[in-house]
């Protein structure tokens, strides 16, 4: 789908690391350049009309993630630098004043690093406790799952809605129905899930939201943290400066600006949030309902041609978005993946990121491919043409 707007797909190469980053479009590079070559001024700071021009595009995005999410306010959209960032703008701008000495959270084994380790920090800092929801035999999250995890002092659940690695799709709707009427509240991580599959924050009842562009199609060092408004307004700025005050005086009293700029501090990456409206647009006119069927049409097949081949362990053969999760047999993880670069096919490998998954999959390092919709079933043919060939571990192990 869409290829041709895609310059790195002119060259011989199969891309299959998209769970990483996505490649990108040329709307994507014409709306950087864009900004760069005619309308290159800061945003929300003049009154001139090449400013003001800023100040509308940059909004307009906004607006356009809005509607992406389903949000019910743009002022419950905030720029951040990536799905990272906004976590750690979530667990330490909401929770650090929010949570005491006692208080449960809740996450999974699967959840990848920027889920876990601002929560072991908070935990250190305040004497918290951390769980994890148990994984079924598919290393899935289920409500049943959920439920048994809770206890009377759990406070926040924050999870993926798709796994990095395994690619389940977590029931995130109930999961949230159930922690509400628990007042427990979810964190979502959306990385994996946003670019993927349609989201309304509305309609899921979602409480934060954390997700990166650059997923998506879009640039590096943009992303989104959404909350809900009555959430948001009491979250503290973990940075203060320019374009977040209203007014200071030399006795320190201060006046800070109303959400989103509140949490927005400094010279905002504005070339980049205007270029990931076009993305936004550019994504909507193929429609997120389209590329979700599509990738998992791509995973099916996928799983059913490497199960063919003995060698191949599949992890997740029954997930049900665009990832896929395997090894050879008795080869590295690492070593099929230099491997398979030999013929320009990239996967990652290793952990990927979601370093205590270890302990529920038995297995430290695994191969990933994740789809996106320019991805093809001819492609998913050529890496199995490679991986069935009878001396692969000869030419792997030498
Ligand atoms: N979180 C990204 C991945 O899963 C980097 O590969």
């Amino acid at each position: 789908m869409n290829r041709d707007d895609f310059l790195m797909l002119n060259r011989d190469i199969i891309y299959f690391d998209n769970g990483a980053t996505t490649l990108k479009p040329k709307c994507l590079v014409d709306g950087i350049s864009d900004y760069y070559n005619n309308y290159s001024a800061n945003a929300h700071r003049g009154d001139y009309d090449i400013s003001l021009k800023v100040d509308m595009m940059y909004e307009h995005t906004r607006d356009l993630v809005r509607d992406l999410i389903g949000a019910c306010d743009s002022s419950e959209i905030v720029f951040t630098s990536g799905t990272t960032d906004s976590l750690n703008k979530i667990i330490f701008g909401y929770f650090r004043d929010k949570l005491v000495s006692g208080d449960e959270v809740i996450l999974t084994r699967a959840e990848h690093a920027s889920n876990v380790l601002p929560w072991f920090e908070l935990k250190d800092e305040l004497d918290l406790k951390l769980s994890y929801i148990s994984l079924n035999d598919d290393y899935e999250v289920t409500l049943d799952s959920v439920k048994e995890s809770i206890t009377d002092k759990t406070r926040v659940i924050s999870i993926a809605h798709i796994s990095n690695v395994v690619g389940d799709i977590r029931p995130i709707k109930d999961i949230i129905n159930y922690a509400h009427s628990k007042g427990i509240i979810v964190i979502v991580d959306g990385a994996q899930s946003v670019p993927h599959v349609p989201i309304d924050v509305v309609d899921m009842d979602i409480d934060f939201l954390a997700f990166s562009l650059h997923k998506m199609c879009g640039p590096t060092g943009v992303g989104v943290l959404y909350g809900k408004k009555e959430l948001l307004s009491n979250i503290k700025p973990l940075i203060y400066g320019g374009g977040m005050n209203a007014s200071f005086s030399d006795d320190g009293v201060r006046v800070y600006k109303e959400l989103p700029h509140l949490l927005e501090a400094g010279t905002p990456n504005i070339a980049d949030v205007i270029a990931s409206g076009k993305v936004i647009e550019y994504l909507n006119n193929i429609g997120l309902d389209k590329i979700s069927s599509y990738e998992y049409a791509l995973k099916k097949y996928a799983v059913e041609k490497l199960s063919m081949n003995p060698n191949i362990i599949i992890y997740n053969k029954n997930s049900k978005s665009g990832i896929v999760t395997f090894n050879y047999k008795d080869v590295f993880a690492q070593d099929l993946a230099i491997y398979l670069n030999k013929y320009n096919i990239c996967v990652r490998a290793g952990n990927h990121c979601a370093k205590i998954l270890k302990e529920e999959l038995k297995v430290k390092n695994t191969c990933r491919i994740s789809f996106y919709f320019y991805n093809t079933f001819d492609e998913i043919d050529r890496l199995c043409e490679v991986l069935n060939n009878p001396n692969i571990k000869d030419e792997i192990i030498g």
